[in-house]
């Protein structure tokens, strides 16, 4: 029994953590091929090395570029390895651009995909992951769902027979690096460098290119940052501090903090003692969500609407983002929408049965 990971970009490093650890549980031969989408180290390296990841099987550097350019050239790469290693199951994680070229390719030449994350949506048809996730779902054989709202969407597609509810894999990652944390073992860097409190600044990641891609929309989020009545961290992402620098927006203005991204543990530690997280990433709203801290989300709409409607997060415009900010924070709630930590099991549990 062999599964081929494909993944590439950041959010993928983090649920090929739980996956690797799996598979290596249930003997099965795990093979992974990064894209390259993501080469920064801060973006990908310390990934494998905080998260225990073996260091990929295949590399493919294929780097940035437009889309068309970007998919095109991991798809020409990624054939000939999928044919040599022919696997019994590829596994494509997510909505970036490799994981629709890993889908494309591998059923193309008649391999068996599966699609970790399927089911998620937007509606929002101008989102690059929308349309990378739709067309992925409808391309694979068999498609784990993380959540009953999920297997909804699938089944509204006509993709039931396919689904299978697996729960959410970053649930796993989170509970395992918190009790780190909890244990003292990853430290919370914000705090150490800055030298805040618990609950004393707001922690924010803004990367969608339909935020940063607009140099006007980019502004009024920077300037609403700006204006939060408490210290703002901002952690950039590569792709933020190029289109401010492009636009002639200054990052570092008022209540706002500028940081490098961090390492997977040290954000979940950064995190865990933030009063409240800004951000337009689907990983880090529901990590917070299952955290329980606050969180404003900058965009229209969420794949992860449970965060919303157990009132821990809020959807807003630039407008609206500094009262939402400084809320209060909503009732507790016991529900468990994403699992409970034993997801990667299942999946590799699913692969195997139906193999
Ligand atoms: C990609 C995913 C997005 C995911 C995000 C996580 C797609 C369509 N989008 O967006 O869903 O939330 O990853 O981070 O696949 N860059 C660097 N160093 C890198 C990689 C990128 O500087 O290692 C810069 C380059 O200027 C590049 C830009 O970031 O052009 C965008 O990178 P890209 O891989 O196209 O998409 P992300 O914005 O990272």
């Amino acid at each position: 029994m062999k599964i081929m990971s494909i993944v590439g970009a950041r959010p993928q490093f983090v649920k090929l953590a739980p996956i690797a650890r799996a598979a290596a549980q249930a003997n099965v031969d795990h093979m992974i091929v990064h894209t390259g989408q993501h080469y920064d180290p801060l973006l990908s390296d310390v990934f494998f090395s905080d998260l225990g990841i073996p260091a990929p099987d295949v590399h493919l550097n294929i780097g940035s570029g437009s889309h068309a350019q970007q998919t095109g050239m991991m798809l020409q790469a990624l054939e000939p390895v999928i044919q040599d290693a022919h696997p019994d199951w590829v596994l494509v994680y997510g909505d970036t651009n490799s994981t629709l070229a890993g889908a494309l390719a591998a059923v193309k030449i008649h391999q068996n995909v599966a699609h970790l994350e399927a089911g998620l949506r937007s509606f929002n048809r101008a989102m690059p992951e929308e349309i990378n996730r739709v067309l992925t779902d409808h391309a694979s054989d068999l498609l784990l769902a993380p959540t009953r709202v999920a297997m909804r969407h699938l089944a509204d597609e006509g993709l039931a027979e396919r689904s299978v509810e697996v729960g959410d894999v970053m649930t796993d990652v989170l509970f395992a690096v918190q009790h780190r944390v909890q244990e003292g073992r990853t430290p919370n860097p914000i705090a150490d460098e800055f030298g805040f409190t618990p609950q004393q600044y707001a922690l924010a990641t803004i990367h969608r290119a339909e935020n940063t891609d607009d140099p006007v929309r980019l502004r009024s989020i920077v300037d609403a940052l700006a204006r939060v009545p408490l210290p703002v961290v901002v952690l950039a992402h590569p792709r933020l501090r190029a289109k401010a620098h492009d636009a002639g927006i200054d990052l570092n203005v008022g209540s706002i903090r500028l940081h490098d991204a961090l390492p997977y543990p040290q954000l979940i530690a950064a995190a865990m003692q933030s009063a409240h997280i800004v951000t337009d990433s689907g990983g880090l709203q529901k990590e917070a969500f299952l955290l329980r801290i606050p969180t404003t989300t900058v965009r229209p709409q969420t794949e992860w609407v449970e965060t919303v409607e157990l009132g821990w997060n809020r959807l807003v415009e630039p407008e609206g983002l500094v009262e939402s900010v400084t809320r209060q924070a909503p009732p507790a709630v016991s529900d468990t929408p994403y699992g409970t930590g034993d997801a990667a099991r299942r999946v590799v549990s699913v692969l195997i049965d139906r193999a």
